[in-house]
């Protein structure tokens, strides 16, 4: 047993508010918090435990990155410089750049290749204060490399980081294939023998005007249907497909990105219980100006979660702390929802429970930081106050 006391805990223990505790103790066993709250009030069983003073420092619980593409090859800063010329993300992708261009590049990455560059992405977010992250595949868009990224993403798990994958298969035609019909019936073929190499927890897609229909997306969703996987969805990016409504009648954990998303979307959105994730990392590199309906979202009590989205080309960051600055200044959530976004909702975006607050029976999953008030996490940028990372109970070097 192992007693941290002597800290301020920001325990987001109820359903708003930062639940803060002073002089507060987090008493771990099993990797599992066994007792949160006033150091004054501790259980007698603590007299045993071997003591961690925090000297004052502030303890949230351990962000939790619900939406990254981790791993891939190549570079895609070339399109930084043509945006900046005035090209779009989706003249880009038109042209066969964008996330074509990755897919080429991941194609003929070997697996040690794809494991060395996301492992130092991967530890770049840890630096932060990530402790679950979330790695899609869909730079593959073929059975084998999709498998390989799948792969990669467990490995990652090494580091000491939970990973919970996603099968991203219909995030863009590949060019072998002219009909996307045909290439969304290959998707659905593929999905249940990366299932069952354990390789599968959830199932995304891209649903846009540059990527799949509705009608292709559903299909996609009725193949993880039978497999009994949890479905998530990339709707209303560039403009409003209905997707929100369509990802909400499977139940969808997540609706992500949703600049445009509509009414009706986000009444379904709330009905549902599916998560709206913000990512303010895209908005702010593609110079979006359309902003997600955050008012109609908290009116119609959607959780918002936020998120990185890292990737070579709509959101090449690798940093957490940077997105609840973002969050708060371009799309105005408060900082307590900005915090919230990366820890509590972003577990419930991936569909788990038992993470993102401190309270007696959550994974023992915290950070330890530099700072007075959670608020501060939010007000700074490119500052990282962390001073240690508690996943599972143990700190977790490099
Ligand atoms: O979440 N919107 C689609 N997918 C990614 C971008 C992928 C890419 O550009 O490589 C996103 O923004
Ligand atoms: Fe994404």
């Amino acid at each position: 047993m192992k007693l941290w006391r002597g800290g301020r805990l920001a325990t987001l223990a109820g359903d708003s508010g930062w639940g803060l505790i002073d002089d507060g103790a987090l008493l771990v066993e099993d990797g599992l918090l066994r007792w949160v709250g006033p150091a004054a009030e501790l259980p007698a069983e603590a007299a045993a435990a071997e003591v961690i003073e925090l000297g004052g420092a502030l303890v949230t619980p351990g962000f939790v990155d619900c939406h990254t593409h981790l791993v891939y090859g190549g570079s895609r800063a070339n399109e930084f410089e043509q945006r900046l010329l005035g090209a779009s993300y989706a003249d880009i992708a038109k042209a066969g750049g964008g996330i074509r261009s990755t897919v080429a590049a991941t194609r003929a990455a070997s697996e040690a290749e794809l494991l060395a560059s996301a492992s130092k992405r991967a530890q770049a977010l840890m630096r932060e204060g990530v402790t679950t992250l979330e790695v899609k595949s869909g730079y593959g868009l073929e059975a084998a490399t999709e498998a390989r990224m799948l792969r990669v993403a467990r490995k990652l798990g090494r580091l000491g980081v939970d990973v919970r994958t996603t099968y991203l298969a219909a995030h863009a035609l590949p060019p072998e294939f002219a009909d996307a019909d045909d290439y969304i019936a290959a998707v659905c073929l593929w999905l249940p023998d990366l299932h069952g190499q354990g390789l599968v927890d959830a199932v995304d897609a891209f649903c846009e005007h540059i990527a799949f229909s509705p009608a292709q997306v559903s299909r996609v969703f009725d193949a993880a249907q039978r497999l009994g996987l949890p479905v998530k969805l990339h709707a209303e990016q560039l403009s409003d497909q209905g997707g929100a409504q369509l990802a909400a009648g499977y139940r969808a954990l997540s609706c992500d990105h949703l600049e445009f998303l509509s009414p009706a979307g986000v009444r379904a959105l709330g009905e549902a219980g599916t998560v709206a994730v913000l990512l303010p990392g895209a908005f702010y590199a593609l110079r979006e100006t359309q902003l997600p309906p955050i008012a109609a979202l908290r009116q119609a009590g959607v959780p918002i979660a936020i998120a990185t989205d890292h990737n070579p080309g709509s959101s090449p960051t690798l940093s957490p702390l940077l997105m609840l600055n973002m969050a708060c200044v371009l799309f105005r959530l408060t900082p307590e929802e900005a915090l919230r976004g990366l820890t509590v909702n972003g577990a419930r975006a991936l569909g788990l429970a038992d993470r993102g607050r401190l309270v007696a029976g959550q994974r023992a999953d915290f950070c330890i930081w530099d700072s007075e008030h959670p608020r501060e996490l939010a007000a700074c940028f490119g500052h990282n106050p962390l001073k240690e990372r508690v996943w599972q109970g143990s700190h977790q070097g490099e």
